[in-house]
């Protein structure tokens, strides 16, 4: 062999030594990658817990004029919380709706509730909302609650009402659930007309504090 012939050998020798060189580099590169993916996934992971926690609270209601209806949404928006309208089938509309619902109540009647979207036994506290009638909790939301009793494991309650019958009626709730309320509220359909029940509610919310998960 002459000198250009080792030349060319001795180049051809580094020139391979040289590529296997930046192919282990890349190897190692995609080495290293792997668990840099590991620990994005991981932070997911750990982001997704609170978000579960937060959904422990159901805000439950109750309303044929739409009184209830709004103070319940006030709550659930302050809470962001879940929220479930009790929906009954018996048309309780206008005098003989209202004299209907006077007598249902004070007889403590139940009637047909459609089908609920939320259970409550995967919530921690069920905030309880209903209209008060002849100073009691409204038919549908007793009804509610015999449906429901044994999956409640905390309650709040809130009533909606013209001037009086709030205390009856919490007394009422709490029998029919077998619970002690957490807190209890009371908002007066004048309140809702002028649009001055929000501080009130924020101060229930505030009393649940300790219940809330
Ligand atoms: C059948 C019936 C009975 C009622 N009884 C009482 C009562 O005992 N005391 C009271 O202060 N208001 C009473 N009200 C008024 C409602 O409690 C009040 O208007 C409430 O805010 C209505 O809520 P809603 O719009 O969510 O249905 C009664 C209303 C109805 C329909």
């Amino acid at each position: 062999m002459n000198r250009i012939g080792i030349a060319v050998v001795v180049l051809s020798v580094f020139l391979l030594v040289g590529l296997a060189g930046v192919g282990f580099c890349a190897e190692k590169k995609k080495v290293k990658k792997e668990p840099a993916k590991e620990a994005k996934a991981q932070k997911v992971e750990v982001k997704a817990e609170p978000t579960v926690a937060k959904s422990k609270a159901l805000v439950v209601f109750y309303s044929r004029t739409g009184n209830t209806k709004k103070v319940a949404e006030e709550i659930a928006a302050v809470l962001k919380c879940d929220i479930e309208e009790i929906i009954d089938t018996k048309d309780r509309s206008g005098v003989s709706g209202y004299l209907a619902s006077g007598k249902d109540a004070m007889k403590k009647k139940l009637t047909v509730i459609k089908e609920i979207k939320n259970d409550p036994a995967q919530y921690d506290l069920i905030l309880l909302g209903t209209p008060v009638w002849a100073g009691k909790m409204s038919t549908p939301v007793r009804t509610y609650i015999v449906q429901n009793k044994e999956k409640i494991k905390n309650a709040a309650f809130f009533c909606t009402m013209g001037g009086s019958g709030d205390a009856k009626t919490f007394v009422d709730m709490e029998e029919a659930t077998g619970k002690k309320p957490a807190a209890t509220m009371t908002v007066l359909a004048g309140e809702i007309k002028k649009g001055e029940y929000k501080a009130k509610v924020d101060e229930f919310v505030k009393a649940l504090a300790g219940i809330k998960p």
